[in-house]
Protein backbone atom coordinates (compact mmCIF):
# COMPACT_ATOMS: atom_id res chain seq x y z
CA UNK A 1 0.00 0.00 0.00
CA UNK A 2 1.11 3.20 -1.06
CA UNK A 3 1.29 6.02 2.13
CA UNK A 4 1.99 9.57 1.33
CA UNK A 5 3.36 12.24 3.61
CA UNK A 6 4.20 15.72 2.36
CA UNK A 7 7.60 17.08 2.48
CA UNK A 8 7.53 20.70 1.90
CA UNK A 9 8.11 23.80 3.87
CA UNK A 10 4.65 24.30 5.01
CA UNK A 11 4.08 20.41 6.29
CA UNK A 12 7.53 20.45 7.51
CA UNK A 13 7.51 23.15 9.85
CA UNK A 14 4.02 21.16 11.64
CA UNK A 15 6.09 17.84 11.96
CA UNK A 16 5.59 15.72 8.94
CA UNK A 17 9.18 14.67 9.11
CA UNK A 18 8.25 12.69 12.44
CA UNK A 19 4.73 11.65 11.54
CA UNK A 20 6.47 9.87 8.35
CA UNK A 21 8.70 8.62 10.65
CA UNK A 22 6.39 7.19 12.90
CA UNK A 23 4.48 5.99 10.40
CA UNK A 24 7.28 3.56 9.09
CA UNK A 25 8.14 1.91 12.34
CA UNK A 26 4.59 1.50 12.95
CA UNK A 27 4.80 -0.62 9.64
CA UNK A 28 7.75 -2.13 10.10
CA UNK A 29 6.03 -3.57 13.84
CA UNK A 30 3.18 -4.12 12.02
CA UNK A 31 4.85 -6.44 9.47
CA UNK A 32 2.83 -3.94 6.75
CA UNK A 33 4.79 -3.35 3.35
CA UNK A 34 4.33 0.01 2.62
CA UNK A 35 5.52 2.54 -0.05
CA UNK A 36 6.29 5.30 1.83
CA UNK A 37 6.09 8.57 -0.73
CA UNK A 38 7.13 12.22 0.12
CA UNK A 39 4.61 14.17 -2.10
CA UNK A 40 4.26 17.89 -1.67
CA UNK A 41 1.39 19.67 -0.09
CA UNK A 42 -2.03 19.82 -1.69
CA UNK A 43 -1.70 23.24 -0.41
CA UNK A 44 -4.31 22.44 1.96
CA UNK A 45 -2.77 23.75 4.82
CA UNK A 46 -5.24 23.44 7.71
CA UNK A 47 -5.19 19.83 7.22
CA UNK A 48 -1.25 19.45 7.44
CA UNK A 49 0.45 17.42 7.84
CA UNK A 50 -2.19 15.34 5.45
CA UNK A 51 -1.11 11.76 5.36
CA UNK A 52 -2.74 9.76 2.11
CA UNK A 53 -3.34 6.07 1.49
CA UNK A 54 -3.96 4.58 -1.71
CA UNK A 55 -7.33 2.78 -2.03
CA UNK A 56 -9.28 1.14 -4.51
CA UNK A 57 -11.49 3.70 -4.71
CA UNK A 58 -8.59 6.48 -4.72
CA UNK A 59 -6.50 7.95 -2.26
CA UNK A 60 -7.96 8.74 1.09
CA UNK A 61 -6.71 11.67 3.52
CA UNK A 62 -6.07 12.08 7.14
CA UNK A 63 -5.31 15.50 8.62
CA UNK A 64 -4.05 17.47 10.39
CA UNK A 65 -1.84 14.25 11.41
CA UNK A 66 0.17 15.21 15.24
CA UNK A 67 2.98 12.79 15.98
CA UNK A 68 1.03 11.62 18.94
CA UNK A 69 -2.40 10.64 16.36
CA UNK A 70 -0.11 7.72 14.56
CA UNK A 71 -0.76 5.06 16.94
CA UNK A 72 -4.54 5.39 17.02
CA UNK A 73 -4.39 6.04 13.27
CA UNK A 74 -2.57 3.13 12.52
CA UNK A 75 -4.72 0.80 15.11
CA UNK A 76 -7.97 2.24 13.18
CA UNK A 77 -6.62 0.89 10.14
CA UNK A 78 -4.91 3.58 8.47
CA UNK A 79 -2.97 1.24 6.30
CA UNK A 80 -6.37 -0.33 4.50
CA UNK A 81 -7.72 3.54 4.16
CA UNK A 82 -10.01 2.97 7.65
CA UNK A 83 -12.58 5.48 7.78
CA UNK A 84 -13.22 5.09 11.52
CA UNK A 85 -10.98 8.12 13.46
CA UNK A 86 -11.66 11.75 13.77
CA UNK A 87 -8.79 12.51 11.43
CA UNK A 88 -10.47 11.17 8.58
CA UNK A 89 -11.29 12.78 5.33
CA UNK A 90 -12.38 10.56 3.18
CA UNK A 91 -11.66 10.73 -0.68
CA UNK A 92 -9.24 13.10 -0.56
CA UNK A 93 -10.10 14.63 -4.20
CA UNK A 94 -14.07 14.49 -2.60
CA UNK A 95 -12.52 17.38 0.29
CA UNK A 96 -15.12 20.28 -1.14
CA UNK A 97 -11.88 23.03 -0.55
CA UNK A 98 -10.38 20.95 -3.49
CA UNK A 99 -12.88 19.75 -5.56
CA UNK A 100 -14.29 23.02 -5.57
CA UNK A 101 -11.49 24.60 -7.40
CA UNK A 102 -9.79 24.85 -11.19
CA UNK A 103 -6.62 23.43 -10.77
CA UNK A 104 -4.85 24.06 -14.12
CA UNK A 105 -1.02 24.97 -12.62
CA UNK A 106 -1.46 23.22 -9.60
CA UNK A 107 -2.58 20.44 -11.21
CA UNK A 108 -0.23 18.25 -10.08
CA UNK A 109 0.60 18.95 -6.80
CA UNK A 110 0.61 16.52 -3.80
CA UNK A 111 -0.35 14.06 -6.12
CA UNK A 112 3.20 13.30 -7.44
CA UNK A 113 6.69 12.80 -5.44
CA UNK A 114 8.02 16.06 -6.89
CA UNK A 115 11.29 14.87 -7.81
CA UNK A 116 10.15 12.24 -9.68
CA UNK A 117 10.59 12.39 -13.54
CA UNK A 118 8.24 9.34 -14.27
CA UNK A 119 5.34 11.15 -12.08
CA UNK A 120 5.90 14.05 -13.90
CA UNK A 121 5.98 12.73 -17.10
CA UNK A 122 3.07 10.23 -16.36
CA UNK A 123 1.05 13.58 -15.28
CA UNK A 124 1.50 15.26 -18.64
CA UNK A 125 4.67 16.63 -18.21
CA UNK A 126 6.75 17.74 -20.48
CA UNK A 127 3.83 17.32 -23.02
CA UNK A 128 4.46 21.15 -23.55
CA UNK A 129 7.78 20.90 -24.19
CA UNK A 130 7.58 18.00 -26.07
CA UNK A 131 5.23 19.83 -28.87
CA UNK A 132 7.27 23.71 -28.67
CA UNK A 133 10.48 21.61 -30.13
CA UNK A 134 8.50 20.69 -33.03
CA UNK A 135 6.86 24.27 -33.40
CA UNK A 136 8.67 27.59 -34.92
CA UNK A 137 9.40 30.04 -32.15
CA UNK A 138 6.85 32.93 -33.48
CA UNK A 139 4.13 30.12 -33.20
CA UNK A 140 5.10 29.62 -29.63
CA UNK A 141 4.96 32.99 -28.30
CA UNK A 142 1.47 33.28 -30.58
CA UNK A 143 0.09 30.19 -28.49
CA UNK A 144 0.57 32.13 -25.07
CA UNK A 145 -0.79 35.18 -26.86
CA UNK A 146 -3.73 33.27 -27.14
CA UNK A 147 -3.78 32.25 -24.10
CA UNK A 148 -4.41 36.07 -22.45
CA UNK A 149 -2.13 35.14 -19.44
CA UNK A 150 -1.08 38.49 -17.88
CA UNK A 151 1.68 38.48 -15.19
CA UNK A 152 1.26 36.72 -12.14
CA UNK A 153 3.97 38.44 -10.10
CA UNK A 154 1.41 41.56 -9.68
CA UNK A 155 1.44 43.69 -13.20
CA UNK A 156 -0.47 41.76 -15.02
CA UNK A 157 1.26 42.35 -18.20
CA UNK A 158 0.22 40.33 -21.05
CA UNK A 159 2.90 37.43 -21.38
CA UNK A 160 2.87 37.14 -24.88
CA UNK A 161 3.22 40.82 -25.71
CA UNK A 162 6.54 40.77 -23.20
CA UNK A 163 7.92 37.29 -25.21
CA UNK A 164 7.41 39.20 -28.34
CA UNK A 165 9.37 42.08 -27.46
CA UNK A 166 11.85 39.82 -26.90
CA UNK A 167 11.52 37.39 -29.82
CA UNK A 168 11.54 40.63 -32.15
CA UNK A 169 14.68 41.79 -30.53
CA UNK A 170 17.92 40.96 -33.37
CA UNK A 171 19.38 36.97 -32.50
CA UNK A 172 22.16 37.11 -30.50
CA UNK A 173 22.56 36.36 -26.27
CA UNK A 174 18.41 36.92 -24.72
CA UNK A 175 17.64 35.85 -21.54
CA UNK A 176 15.15 34.08 -19.27
CA UNK A 177 15.15 35.00 -15.89
CA UNK A 178 12.20 34.15 -13.49
CA UNK A 179 11.43 35.80 -10.70
CA UNK A 180 11.34 33.56 -7.44
CA UNK A 181 11.67 36.67 -4.85
CA UNK A 182 8.30 36.19 -4.02
CA UNK A 183 8.28 38.56 -1.10
CA UNK A 184 4.76 39.66 -0.61
CA UNK A 185 3.43 39.45 2.92
CA UNK A 186 0.55 36.50 3.14
CA UNK A 187 2.27 34.59 -0.27
CA UNK A 188 3.23 31.16 -1.20
CA UNK A 189 2.50 29.98 -4.18
CA UNK A 190 5.68 30.23 -5.81
CA UNK A 191 7.32 28.28 -2.82
CA UNK A 192 4.91 25.87 -3.04
CA UNK A 193 5.12 25.29 -7.21
CA UNK A 194 8.63 25.19 -6.46
CA UNK A 195 8.82 22.61 -3.87
CA UNK A 196 6.14 20.72 -4.79
CA UNK A 197 6.32 20.55 -8.90
CA UNK A 198 9.87 22.06 -9.93
CA UNK A 199 9.75 20.09 -13.08
CA UNK A 200 6.92 22.77 -14.32
CA UNK A 201 9.12 25.89 -13.37
CA UNK A 202 11.62 24.04 -15.43
CA UNK A 203 9.61 23.18 -18.39
CA UNK A 204 8.02 26.84 -18.60
CA UNK A 205 11.03 28.10 -18.84
CA UNK A 206 12.66 26.15 -21.40
CA UNK A 207 9.63 26.88 -23.39
CA UNK A 208 10.06 30.65 -22.61
CA UNK A 209 14.16 29.92 -24.01
CA UNK A 210 12.86 28.62 -27.42
CA UNK A 211 9.89 30.74 -28.08
CA UNK A 212 12.00 33.93 -27.43
CA UNK A 213 15.69 32.38 -28.79
CA UNK A 214 17.57 32.91 -25.55
CA UNK A 215 19.73 29.94 -24.62
CA UNK A 216 20.39 30.49 -20.57
CA UNK A 217 18.27 31.04 -18.15
CA UNK A 218 18.14 32.12 -14.04
CA UNK A 219 15.61 31.39 -11.27
CA UNK A 220 16.75 34.13 -8.94
CA UNK A 221 15.31 32.82 -5.49
CA UNK A 222 14.85 34.29 -2.40
CA UNK A 223 17.10 32.85 0.28
CA UNK A 224 14.29 32.39 2.57
CA UNK A 225 13.42 29.53 0.76
CA UNK A 226 16.40 26.99 1.35
CA UNK A 227 14.01 23.62 0.94
CA UNK A 228 12.85 24.85 -2.85
CA UNK A 229 16.46 25.84 -3.61
CA UNK A 230 17.51 22.43 -2.77
CA UNK A 231 14.30 20.18 -4.53
CA UNK A 232 15.07 22.89 -7.45
CA UNK A 233 18.50 22.22 -7.88
CA UNK A 234 18.26 18.20 -7.58
CA UNK A 235 15.57 18.68 -10.26
CA UNK A 236 18.00 20.79 -12.80
CA UNK A 237 20.67 17.49 -11.81
CA UNK A 238 17.73 15.53 -13.20
CA UNK A 239 16.31 17.31 -15.88
CA UNK A 240 19.83 17.74 -16.99
CA UNK A 241 20.25 14.10 -16.82
CA UNK A 242 17.45 12.95 -18.68
CA UNK A 243 18.14 15.61 -21.64
CA UNK A 244 15.25 18.03 -20.86
CA UNK A 245 17.97 20.50 -20.51
CA UNK A 246 21.37 21.18 -22.34
CA UNK A 247 23.03 21.73 -25.35
CA UNK A 248 21.06 18.73 -27.16
CA UNK A 249 17.11 18.88 -25.63
CA UNK A 250 15.38 15.15 -26.60
CA UNK A 251 17.65 15.06 -29.79
CA UNK A 252 16.81 17.98 -31.12
CA UNK A 253 19.27 20.21 -31.55
CA UNK A 254 17.98 22.84 -29.66
CA UNK A 255 19.60 24.04 -26.42
CA UNK A 256 19.00 25.60 -22.96
CA UNK A 257 21.02 26.04 -19.72
CA UNK A 258 19.10 26.76 -16.32
CA UNK A 259 20.83 27.13 -13.07
CA UNK A 260 19.49 28.85 -9.35
CA UNK A 261 20.77 32.23 -8.19
CA UNK A 262 19.96 33.17 -4.34
CA UNK A 263 18.55 36.56 -3.20
CA UNK A 264 20.03 38.07 -0.17
CA UNK A 265 16.68 39.16 1.60
CA UNK A 266 15.75 42.01 0.73
CA UNK A 267 12.51 42.84 -0.97
CA UNK A 268 13.39 45.74 -3.59
CA UNK A 269 15.49 42.53 -5.31
CA UNK A 270 11.75 41.47 -6.27
CA UNK A 271 11.49 44.37 -8.31
CA UNK A 272 12.82 43.67 -11.80
CA UNK A 273 15.08 45.75 -12.82
CA UNK A 274 17.01 45.51 -9.09
CA UNK A 275 16.73 41.82 -9.22
CA UNK A 276 18.78 41.79 -12.77
CA UNK A 277 21.08 43.97 -10.96
CA UNK A 278 21.63 41.97 -7.94
CA UNK A 279 21.88 38.89 -10.45
CA UNK A 280 24.72 40.73 -12.09
CA UNK A 281 26.36 40.80 -8.98
CA UNK A 282 25.86 44.96 -7.97
CA UNK A 283 24.01 45.71 -4.96
CA UNK A 284 20.49 45.26 -6.36
CA UNK A 285 19.44 49.36 -7.22
CA UNK A 286 15.98 49.99 -9.34
CA UNK A 287 16.65 51.17 -12.83
CA UNK A 288 15.09 53.45 -14.13
CA UNK A 289 12.53 52.52 -17.64
CA UNK A 290 12.86 52.54 -20.05
CA UNK A 291 15.16 51.08 -21.16
CA UNK A 292 12.78 47.75 -20.51
CA UNK A 293 14.46 44.90 -19.14
CA UNK A 294 13.10 42.80 -22.74
CA UNK A 295 14.97 45.28 -24.19
CA UNK A 296 17.73 46.07 -22.55
CA UNK A 297 18.24 43.34 -19.22
CA UNK A 298 20.27 41.12 -17.76
CA UNK A 299 23.81 42.35 -18.88
CA UNK A 300 22.33 44.99 -21.35
CA UNK A 301 20.90 41.85 -23.22
CA UNK A 302 17.08 41.49 -24.05
CA UNK A 303 15.51 39.65 -21.12
CA UNK A 304 12.38 38.00 -20.66
CA UNK A 305 11.60 38.31 -16.51
CA UNK A 306 8.50 36.67 -15.51
CA UNK A 307 7.46 35.70 -12.26
CA UNK A 308 7.28 31.65 -11.24
CA UNK A 309 3.56 31.60 -11.90
CA UNK A 310 3.35 32.99 -15.11
CA UNK A 311 6.00 30.63 -16.60
CA UNK A 312 4.60 27.69 -14.69
CA UNK A 313 1.34 28.14 -16.63
CA UNK A 314 2.96 27.96 -19.87
CA UNK A 315 3.45 23.94 -20.04
CA UNK A 316 -0.63 24.00 -19.53
CA UNK A 317 -0.84 26.79 -22.55
CA UNK A 318 1.69 24.63 -24.92
CA UNK A 319 -0.23 21.09 -23.75
CA UNK A 320 -4.05 21.71 -24.42
CA UNK A 321 -3.34 25.06 -26.25
CA UNK A 322 -3.98 28.79 -25.59
CA UNK A 323 -7.86 28.81 -26.31
CA UNK A 324 -8.26 26.09 -23.61
CA UNK A 325 -6.34 27.87 -20.78
CA UNK A 326 -8.30 31.67 -22.18
CA UNK A 327 -11.34 29.32 -21.62
CA UNK A 328 -11.41 30.08 -17.99
CA UNK A 329 -11.88 33.50 -16.24
CA UNK A 330 -13.49 36.66 -17.15
CA UNK A 331 -12.80 39.91 -19.14
CA UNK A 332 -9.37 40.83 -19.66
CA UNK A 333 -8.39 38.38 -16.50
CA UNK A 334 -8.07 34.73 -18.62
CA UNK A 335 -7.23 31.37 -16.73
CA UNK A 336 -6.80 31.07 -13.28
CA UNK A 337 -5.47 32.95 -10.33
CA UNK A 338 -3.60 31.08 -7.73
CA UNK A 339 -4.91 32.47 -4.33
CA UNK A 340 -3.70 32.09 -1.12
CA UNK A 341 -5.45 32.58 2.06
CA UNK A 342 -3.41 33.52 5.00
CA UNK A 343 -3.69 35.88 8.13
CA UNK A 344 -6.40 35.34 10.24
CA UNK A 345 -8.05 32.77 8.31
CA UNK A 346 -9.55 28.62 9.70
CA UNK A 347 -8.51 27.26 6.23
CA UNK A 348 -5.62 29.06 5.11
CA UNK A 349 -4.32 27.30 2.11
CA UNK A 350 -3.48 27.45 -2.19
CA UNK A 351 -6.88 27.92 -3.79
CA UNK A 352 -6.75 28.00 -7.39
CA UNK A 353 -10.02 29.71 -9.44
CA UNK A 354 -10.44 30.63 -12.40
CA UNK A 355 -10.89 34.86 -12.04
CA UNK A 356 -14.19 35.75 -11.57
CA UNK A 357 -14.78 34.69 -8.17
CA UNK A 358 -15.95 36.92 -5.47
CA UNK A 359 -13.63 37.47 -2.58
CA UNK A 360 -16.77 36.86 0.00
CA UNK A 361 -16.88 33.59 -1.56
CA UNK A 362 -13.08 32.91 -1.20
CA UNK A 363 -13.06 33.80 2.73
CA UNK A 364 -16.47 32.41 3.54
CA UNK A 365 -16.39 29.23 1.44
CA UNK A 366 -13.16 28.01 1.37
CA UNK A 367 -11.43 30.05 4.18
CA UNK A 368 -14.59 29.33 6.60
CA UNK A 369 -14.09 32.56 7.96
CA UNK A 370 -12.09 33.87 10.60
CA UNK A 371 -9.47 31.43 13.01
CA UNK A 372 -10.19 33.55 15.91
CA UNK A 373 -14.24 33.24 15.11
CA UNK A 374 -14.42 37.11 15.29
CA UNK A 375 -16.36 38.95 12.67
CA UNK A 376 -13.56 39.15 9.53
CA UNK A 377 -13.15 43.00 9.49
CA UNK A 378 -10.59 44.37 6.88
CA UNK A 379 -8.72 41.99 3.83
CA UNK A 380 -5.47 42.87 2.23
CA UNK A 381 -5.35 41.49 -1.06
CA UNK A 382 -2.00 41.42 -3.06
CA UNK A 383 0.66 42.22 -1.16
CA UNK A 384 1.95 44.91 1.44
CA UNK A 385 1.52 47.94 -1.41
CA UNK A 386 -2.24 47.00 -1.60
CA UNK A 387 -5.25 48.25 -0.37
CA UNK A 388 -7.64 47.02 2.42
CA UNK A 389 -10.99 46.27 1.56
CA UNK A 390 -13.76 46.85 3.96
CA UNK A 391 -16.98 44.68 3.84
CA UNK A 392 -18.18 46.68 0.71
CA UNK A 393 -15.88 45.54 -1.29
CA UNK A 394 -15.92 41.67 -0.91
CA UNK A 395 -18.66 41.05 -3.20
CA UNK A 396 -15.99 42.15 -5.98
CA UNK A 397 -15.30 39.47 -8.67
CA UNK A 398 -11.63 38.37 -8.22
CA UNK A 399 -10.26 40.08 -11.77
CA UNK A 400 -7.99 42.50 -12.39
CA UNK A 401 -10.11 45.81 -13.86
CA UNK A 402 -12.62 45.07 -11.44
CA UNK A 403 -10.42 45.55 -8.56
CA UNK A 404 -8.19 48.54 -10.45
CA UNK A 405 -11.76 50.56 -10.71
CA UNK A 406 -11.90 50.37 -6.60
CA UNK A 407 -7.89 51.22 -5.97
CA UNK A 408 -7.13 47.53 -5.00
CA UNK A 409 -4.90 45.20 -6.41
CA UNK A 410 -5.22 41.31 -7.33
CA UNK A 411 -1.09 41.19 -6.96
CA UNK A 412 0.72 38.28 -6.75
CA UNK A 413 -2.91 36.77 -4.83
CA UNK A 414 -1.93 36.72 -0.91
CA UNK A 415 -5.21 37.23 0.88
CA UNK A 416 -4.91 38.08 4.28
CA UNK A 417 -7.53 38.47 6.67
CA UNK A 418 -7.89 40.08 9.61
CA UNK A 419 -10.72 40.03 12.21
CA UNK A 420 -12.42 42.89 14.02
CA UNK A 421 -9.60 43.36 16.51
CA UNK A 422 -7.51 44.72 13.76
CA UNK A 423 -5.99 48.32 14.93
CA UNK A 424 -6.31 49.72 11.08
CA UNK A 425 -4.54 53.11 12.33
CA UNK A 426 -1.24 50.38 12.70
CA UNK A 427 -1.57 48.88 9.73
CA UNK A 428 -1.62 52.24 8.07
CA UNK A 429 1.87 53.15 9.62
CA UNK A 430 3.23 49.29 9.22
CA UNK A 431 2.86 50.08 5.35
CA UNK A 432 5.07 53.00 5.66
CA UNK A 433 7.79 51.68 8.25
CA UNK A 434 7.80 48.75 5.55
CA UNK A 435 8.93 51.30 2.53
CA UNK A 436 11.01 53.16 4.96
CA UNK A 437 13.25 49.65 5.84
CA UNK A 438 12.94 48.36 2.10
CA UNK A 439 13.53 51.29 -0.04
CA UNK A 440 16.56 50.96 -2.07
CA UNK A 441 17.25 54.51 -1.30
CA UNK A 442 17.27 55.79 -4.62
CA UNK A 443 14.82 58.73 -4.83
CA UNK A 444 13.43 60.89 -2.78
CA UNK A 445 9.53 60.21 -2.67
CA UNK A 446 10.19 56.82 -1.22
CA UNK A 447 13.87 57.31 0.78
CA UNK A 448 12.34 60.31 2.52
CA UNK A 449 8.79 59.97 2.20
CA UNK A 450 8.22 56.83 3.58
CA UNK A 451 10.39 58.28 6.95
CA UNK A 452 8.47 61.25 6.83
CA UNK A 453 5.03 59.19 6.50
CA UNK A 454 5.70 57.42 9.48
CA UNK A 455 6.01 60.57 11.53
CA UNK A 456 2.85 61.87 10.63
CA UNK A 457 1.41 58.90 11.76
CA UNK A 458 2.53 58.94 14.47
CA UNK A 459 1.73 62.55 15.06
CA UNK A 460 -1.88 61.92 13.86
CA UNK A 461 -2.30 59.03 16.56
CA UNK A 462 -1.07 61.67 19.08
CA UNK A 463 -3.62 63.91 18.07
CA UNK A 464 -0.73 66.28 18.00
CA UNK A 465 -2.38 68.98 15.39
CA UNK A 466 -4.60 66.13 13.93
CA UNK A 467 -6.16 68.08 10.80
CA UNK A 468 -3.09 69.54 9.52
CA UNK A 469 -1.50 66.12 9.87
CA UNK A 470 -4.12 64.50 8.05
CA UNK A 471 -4.17 66.77 5.35
CA UNK A 472 -0.12 66.49 5.32
CA UNK A 473 -0.47 62.28 5.21
CA UNK A 474 -2.88 62.98 2.34
CA UNK A 475 -0.40 65.55 0.32
CA UNK A 476 2.72 62.99 0.93
CA UNK A 477 0.48 60.30 -0.65
CA UNK A 478 -0.09 61.87 -3.49
CA UNK A 479 3.73 63.05 -3.81
CA UNK A 480 4.67 59.43 -3.59
CA UNK A 481 2.05 57.95 -5.89
CA UNK A 482 3.17 60.47 -8.64
CA UNK A 483 6.80 60.83 -7.93
CA UNK A 484 8.07 57.61 -7.19
CA UNK A 485 10.46 55.53 -9.46
CA UNK A 486 9.31 52.30 -8.91
CA UNK A 487 6.32 50.70 -7.43
CA UNK A 488 7.83 50.19 -3.68
CA UNK A 489 7.25 54.17 -3.16
CA UNK A 490 4.79 54.31 -5.94
CA UNK A 491 2.29 51.74 -4.36
CA UNK A 492 3.01 52.30 -0.66
CA UNK A 493 0.50 55.18 -0.19
CA UNK A 494 -2.14 52.43 -1.74
CA UNK A 495 -3.19 50.64 1.50
CA UNK A 496 -2.72 53.92 3.93
CA UNK A 497 -5.24 55.70 1.35
CA UNK A 498 -7.44 52.76 1.87
CA UNK A 499 -7.33 53.21 5.39
CA UNK A 500 -8.01 56.66 5.43
CA UNK A 501 -11.36 55.94 3.08
CA UNK A 502 -12.72 53.40 4.81
CA UNK A 503 -10.89 53.22 8.35
CA UNK A 504 -10.57 56.48 9.23
CA UNK A 505 -11.39 56.21 12.95
CA UNK A 506 -8.50 53.79 13.72
CA UNK A 507 -6.39 56.52 12.69
CA UNK A 508 -7.88 58.91 15.48
CA UNK A 509 -8.56 56.87 17.82
CA UNK A 510 -6.87 54.35 19.55
CA UNK A 511 -8.77 51.40 19.66
CA UNK A 512 -8.62 48.58 22.13
CA UNK A 513 -8.14 44.56 21.75
CA UNK A 514 -4.79 43.30 20.10
CA UNK A 515 -3.65 44.17 16.81
P1 LIG B 1 5.16 47.42 -14.56
O1 LIG B 1 3.75 47.69 -14.88
O2 LIG B 1 6.16 48.51 -14.66
O3 LIG B 1 5.70 46.27 -15.54
C1 LIG B 1 5.12 45.06 -15.74
C2 LIG B 1 6.01 44.22 -16.61
O4 LIG B 1 5.76 44.46 -17.98
C3 LIG B 1 7.49 44.46 -16.44
O5 LIG B 1 8.15 43.22 -16.56
C4 LIG B 1 7.85 45.37 -17.59
O6 LIG B 1 9.20 45.30 -17.93
C5 LIG B 1 6.97 44.78 -18.64
N1 LIG B 1 6.61 45.64 -19.78
C6 LIG B 1 5.94 46.81 -19.76
N2 LIG B 1 5.76 47.27 -21.01
C7 LIG B 1 6.32 46.38 -21.85
C8 LIG B 1 6.44 46.28 -23.27
N3 LIG B 1 5.96 47.20 -24.08
N4 LIG B 1 7.08 45.20 -23.77
C9 LIG B 1 7.58 44.27 -22.95
N5 LIG B 1 7.49 44.30 -21.62
C10 LIG B 1 6.86 45.34 -21.07
O7 LIG B 1 5.16 46.78 -13.10
P2 LIG B 1 6.34 46.38 -12.13
O8 LIG B 1 6.91 47.61 -11.49
O9 LIG B 1 7.30 45.45 -12.78
O10 LIG B 1 5.59 45.54 -11.01
C11 LIG B 1 4.72 46.12 -10.08
C12 LIG B 1 3.85 45.03 -9.49
O11 LIG B 1 4.63 44.13 -8.74
C13 LIG B 1 2.80 45.54 -8.58
O12 LIG B 1 1.57 45.50 -9.25
C14 LIG B 1 2.83 44.60 -7.39
O13 LIG B 1 1.58 43.99 -7.20
C15 LIG B 1 3.82 43.57 -7.76
N6 LIG B 1 4.64 43.12 -6.63
C16 LIG B 1 4.81 41.76 -6.49
C17 LIG B 1 5.55 41.22 -5.46
C18 LIG B 1 5.70 39.73 -5.32
O14 LIG B 1 6.27 39.26 -4.32
N7 LIG B 1 5.23 38.94 -6.28
C19 LIG B 1 6.18 42.10 -4.49
C20 LIG B 1 5.98 43.49 -4.72
C21 LIG B 1 5.22 43.97 -5.76
FE1 LIG C 1 14.06 52.81 -4.71
FE2 LIG C 1 11.78 53.46 -3.44
FE3 LIG C 1 12.57 54.87 -5.48
FE4 LIG C 1 11.71 52.36 -5.85
S1 LIG C 1 10.49 54.06 -5.18
S2 LIG C 1 13.48 53.35 -6.80
S3 LIG C 1 12.48 51.41 -3.96
S4 LIG C 1 13.68 54.66 -3.57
Amino acid sequence: VTVYVPRDTTALALGADEVAALIAQAATRRERDIKLVRNGSRGLFWLEPMVEVETAQGRVAYGPVEPDDVAGLVEAGLFDGGAEHPLARGLTDEIPYLKRQQRLTFSRIGITDPLSIDDYRAHRGFAGLEKALTMQSQAIVDEVKGSGLRGRGGAAFPTGIKWQTVHDEPEGRKYIVCNADEGDSGTFADRLAMECDPYMLIEGMTIAGLAVGATQGYIYLRSEYPLAHRVVNEALRRAYAAGYLGNDIRGSGKHFELEVRLGAGAYICGEETSLLDSLEGKRGMVRAKPPLPAIQGLFGRPTVVNNVLSLAAVPFILDRGGQAYADYGMGKSRGTLALQLAGNVKRGGLVELAFGTTLRELMEDFGGGTASERPLRAVQVGGPLCAYLPESQWDLPLDYEAFAEVGAGVGHGGVVMSDDSVDMGEQARFAMEFCSVESCGKCTPCRIGAVRGVEVIDRIRADDDRAANLELLSDLCDTMVAGSLCAMGGMTPFPVQSVLKHFPDDLTRSRGGSP
